[in-house]
């Protein structure tokens, strides 16, 4: 079935190259506001987070590998970093006509795993497309990295949306035989095809976890060209179910 209220991951993987710092892919990006477009004019609402792909995951690992730790100006970093690339995936999606509204999840969350989301709630509500993106907050026990991936199982979980769709530079998660899984669930034993290029959110197991623990009726992992078809109900890339 089509989704009428859709969280949408944008994951770094997709809309930069992860091998290289600071790169977007700007193809990839393009595709991916025209697709979000698309589904708006066809009566779909939606809330979008992004990943933090050669922009967030690199600038904390080198952070962490030359000072050992996330300290305030660490976490001041991390946070303009992500800034950086959020304006980036607004000005794209603002030039595609999505009325997108940016929310840092660092003045939401004060944790890992614990996110006030209200605003992007409302924003929903208000007919706006809210956005968030994967960051750094500063806590008792110094800065800690909040996964986007996290952040869109809450928020699908908080809407009430009927589609949690997790974007990537895969076709779907690849089981042990080497091909694209239909359904997978976190107990499922999966290949590891991870590539050259830096993550500190867990990759594609993380990935799989956080999906599963959202109520959603259809979460999927998806290659960045098959959204649309993904949001109109079609059974693209990989299933995750408990
Ligand atoms: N079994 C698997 N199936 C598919 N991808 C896998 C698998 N094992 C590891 N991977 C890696 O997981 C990557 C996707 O996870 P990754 O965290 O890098 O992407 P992302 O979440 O889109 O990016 P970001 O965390 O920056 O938002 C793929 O690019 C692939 O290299
Ligand atoms: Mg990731």
């Amino acid at each position: 079935m089509r989704c009428n209220l859709a969280v949408v991951k944008l994951g770094g993987s997709a809309i930069t190259d992860k091998s290289s710092p600071e790169t977007v892919r700007w193809d990839v990006l393009e595709s991916l506001s025209a697709q979000v477009a698309s589904y708006l004019k066809a009566g779909g609402r939606l809330a979008l987070v992004h990943g933090g792909g050669s922009f967030g995951h690199y600038i904390v690992s080198r952070l962490l590998s030359e000072r050992g730790r996330l300290g305030p100006s660490e976490v001041s970093e991390v946070q303009r970093e992500m800034l950086l690339l959020g304006i980036t995936v607004v000005n794209s999606l603002l030039s595609h006509g999505v009325p997108v509204s940016l929310h840092a999840a660092h003045s939401m969350c004060v944790g890992e795993r614990s996110c006030e989301l209200t605003p992007m709630l409302r924003d929903l509500a208000a007919g706006l497309t809210p956005l968030t993106y994967g960051d750094a907050v500063l806590t008792e026990r110094g800065g800690v990295v909040v996964s986007g991936d996290t952040i869109a199982s809450m928020l699908a979980s908080e809407a009430k949306a009927d589609c949690l769709i997790y974007v990537s530079d895969v076709d779907g998660v690849i089981g042990p035989e080497g091909k694209v899984l239909r359904v997978v669930s976190p107990r499922d034993e999966i290949a590891d095809i991870t590539k050259r290029g830096v993550d500190v959110t867990g990759s594609m197991k993380g990935k799989i976890a956080e999906a599963a623990s959202a109520k959603v009726a259809n979460t999927r992992i998806v290659r960045w060209d098959s959204l649309l078809r993904a949001l109109n109900g079609e059974e693209v890339g990989t299933r995750v179910v408990p």
